[in-house]
């Protein structure tokens, strides 16, 4: 049994890993922005805390209310979120300074919240959730797509100072899953639109049509993430849905087409010895 904290419990996909790992007899404090949940669990096994990651110095209180709650933290899930459609043109300051600290720094208040935890502790896995978009970027969600990478960027190098301490990090990058991510509920879209992005981020922006029929299934991908946390080597990087592997593919076949292509000159920077 393990005490699992996850952010942003209320729907979707952190509603799929809290239902997950209740069933399979773990604790969670979970977080919503009102501080309740109808999640249905056994006496003791489920508490919820407000927080709105937007508000990242208030990381610390629901960290601490869960520590104080179960008396140890083992898994770190940050998961609450949302996606940003419109070109980089397109998108204020103030909407790419939002997305940053929903997807970003929330997430980094909370990991900074629980590191004395879990450094005192000497375990605990850190779960990002991160996106798709932070390995293979398209037009439309940039914004998105870098407040996700500079997530998956920090969890690279938090493992690398974390694991001595005999904590794990993951980042998990779904594809489309059947959430409330694409509809209005959670979905934003940039106040601005200019004609000249039509065909590009245009088009991505009638992601919308696809709200309720994506093909992932966020009760299939929650088990995934409970098995790699469960996991003995879990992964550092975690691709959910055929529609992300293969676009993790076809990024990782350019950038090794780019490095082939420019190798000599690339190698050819250095000073002469
Ligand atoms: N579904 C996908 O296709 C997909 C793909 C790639 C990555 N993701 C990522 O997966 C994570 C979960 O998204 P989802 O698909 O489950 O979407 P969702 O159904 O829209 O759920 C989003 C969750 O995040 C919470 N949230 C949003 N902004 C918040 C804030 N400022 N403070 C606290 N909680 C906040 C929401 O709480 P409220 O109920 O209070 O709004 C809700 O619990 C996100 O990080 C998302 O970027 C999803």
């Amino acid at each position: 049994m393990s005490v699992w904290f996850i952010t942003g419990i209320s729907r979707g996909l952190g509603r799929a890993l809290a239902e997950a790992a209740l069933r399979r007899g773990h604790i969670v404090v979970g977080t919503t922005r009102s501080g309740e949940s109808d999640l249905a669990a056994a006496d003791g096994a489920l508490r919820t805390v407000a927080l709105d990651v937007g508000v990242p110095e208030h990381a610390a209180a629901a960290v601490a209310a869960a520590h104080e709650f179960a008396g140890r933290i083992d898994v770190v899930v940050n998961n609450a979120g949302y996606g940003l459609l419109g070109a980089i043109e397109e998108t204020s300051p103030a909407e790419a300074e939002h997305v940053f600290d929903v997807n970003f720094f929330g997430a980094l208040g909370v990991v900074r919240a629980a590191l004395p935890v879990l450094r005192a502790q000497r375990s605990g896995h850190i779960v990002n959730i991160s996106s798709i978009a932070a390995l293979a970027p398209g037009a439309g969600s940039g914004l998105y797509a870098a407040a996700k990478a500079a997530l998956g960027g920090m969890s690279e190098a938090l493992e690398q100072e974390v694991a001595p301490l005999g904590i794990k990090v993951t980042a998990v990058e779904p594809g489309q899953f059947r959430t409330d991510f694409l509809s209005g509920h959670s979905r934003r879209n940039t106040a601005t639109a200019i004609d000249d992005y039509a065909a590009t981020s245009g088009s991505v922006t009638a992601l919308e049509g696809k709200d309720g029929k994506q093909f992932g299934d966020p009760a299939r991908a929650a088990e995934v993430i409970l098995d790699a946390v469960a996991d003995p080597e879990p992964p550092m990087h975690l691709v959910l849905g055929a529609d992300a592997l293969d676009r993790t593919r076809a990024n990782a076949d350019r950038l090794l087409g780019d490095l082939r292509r420019w190798e000599a000159a690339s190698a050819a920077t250095a000073f002469p010895a």
